[in-house]
């Protein structure tokens, strides 16, 4: 039984974060996709809201062989990761430019933790571009996000614009 956690802000999922989760179900038996809670970043989306709308939108995943679960965490992630039995986390690498700052995270949770692998996956190439933060700022600019996020991230997006 190989547990694996993928830990991100989520703020919102995107179709790049999907696809990663529908990769590593083919490696591991269970993904826990772990939602930080970040006192000091001001998000999008509540911690609520990103977990209501991962456990709607994985229910559109290719899962045949692998269990999915949405939790939230705070504090170090590999103490979380102990905490659930995990093997490995997993993170995904679009480009170059998030090597970097990915394998000082790695390193650095090896340092921590040397019981738990980090496993960097690639997504699709149509996904390479695609971030979190851009979805916002092209959503925040009247921009259209067919093919990037989920049909539901882009109708919450609109109801929180509307609603406040
Ligand atoms: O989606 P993100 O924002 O790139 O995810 C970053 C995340 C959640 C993986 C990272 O910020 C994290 O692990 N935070 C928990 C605190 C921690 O363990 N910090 C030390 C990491 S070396």
């Amino acid at each position: 039984m190989r547990r694996a956690i993928y830990p991100g802000s989520f703020d919102p999922v995107t179709n790049g974060h999907l696809d990663i989760i529908e990769r590593g179900c083919k490696l591991f038996d269970e993904i826990i996709i772990a939602i930080l809670i970040n006192p000091e970043k001001r998000p999008f989306f509540t911690i609520e809201d990103r977990r209501e709308i991962l456990e709607e939108v994985l229910l559109g995943i290719n899962r045949s062989t692998c269990t999915l679960r949405v939790d939230a965490f705070e504090g170090l992630l590999v103490h979380y990761a102990v905490a659930q039995k995990a093997d490995a986390i997993v993170r995904g690498i679009r480009a170059i430019s998030d090597y970097e700052y990915e394998l000082q995270m790695a390193l650095m949770n090896r340092r921590l933790e040397p019981s738990i692998e980090t496993v960097f996956m690639m997504p699709a190439e149509k996904y390479s571009y695609v971030s979190s933060r851009l979805v916002k700022e092209v959503f925040q600019l009247g921009g259209r996000l067919s093919g990037l996020v989920p049909p539901l991230v882009e109708e919450r997006m609109k109801q929180k614009m509307e609603n406040g």
